[in-house]
């Protein structure tokens, strides 16, 4: 795949702006009420919201281990001009939003396990239990529903400040970092 040096290759672009719009989408269905809802002994099967958002969850975890072997192997990402210490920000920005793509999943998984609450996704598709993560020494360290929901908010809180730095680049510093990510 072709990549100048200003632009993200077309594949690079694309992972990025479903990803994001997948992430939207799973926080606004986030089930903020699950546990009341499935201890009250409603199949969350059931529920769509929480049908969607596991889905799209775990189509964000798919999609971020491919976007990091593409990562890895693809022709190279643009080098913007810009001093050290913005340089040095944007770098440990990207890798925080790498590591919740990753966390959120996992995190939602563990609290599910740790639970003993089911995974339901779309087309009828289900797992009841986890063997290595019920009872496991990870799911027993913390309330991993609580560190979900909270990475949820860290997420989209660090995409929003991500967003407007990109857009001041744009408006301010009249640069090409947004225009780089734009298809
Ligand atoms: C990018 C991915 C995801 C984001 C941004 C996200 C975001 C959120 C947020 C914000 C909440 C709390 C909602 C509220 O309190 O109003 C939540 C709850 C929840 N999410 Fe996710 N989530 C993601 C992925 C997943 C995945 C992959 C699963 C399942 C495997 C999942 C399962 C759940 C469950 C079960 C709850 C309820 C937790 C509890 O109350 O104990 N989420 N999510
Ligand atoms: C949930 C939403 C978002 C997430 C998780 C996210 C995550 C990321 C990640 C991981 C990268 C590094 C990409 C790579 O190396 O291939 C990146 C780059 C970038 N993103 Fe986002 N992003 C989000 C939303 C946005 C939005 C709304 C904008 C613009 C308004 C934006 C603009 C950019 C730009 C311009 C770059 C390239 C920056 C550079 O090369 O220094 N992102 N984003």
């Amino acid at each position: 795949m072709r990549n100048s040096p200003d632009q993200y290759d077309k594949l690079s672009k694309a992972f990025h702006w479903i990803t994001a719009g997948i992430v939207v989408t799973a926080f606004v269905l986030g089930p903020g009420d699950f546990g009341r809802i499935v201890d009250g002994g409603v199949d969350p099967a059931t529920r769509n919201d929480i049908v969607w958002h596991e889905s799209l969850g775990v189509a964000v975890f798919v999609l971020t281990l491919l976007r990091l072997i593409w990562a890895a192997v693809r022709p190279g990402a643009p080098r913007h001009q810009m001093s050290a210490w913005m340089f040095g920000l944007s770098r440990l920005v990207h890798f925080v939003l790498w590591a919740l793509l990753l966390l959120l999943p996992i995190s939602a998984l563990l609290a599910l396990g740790s639970e003993s609450h089911p995974l339901t996704l779309l087309g009828g598709m289900r797992i009841n239990v986890f063997p290595f993560v019920g009872n496991s020494y990870f799911s027993n360290l913390a309330d991993w529903g609580e560190i979900h929901k909270l990475l949820g908010d860290v997420i989209i809180w660090l995409a929003g400040i991500h967003a407007l730095a990109a857009i001041y680049h744009h408006i301010r510093l009249k640069d090409k970092v947004l225009v780089s990510m734009l298809p």
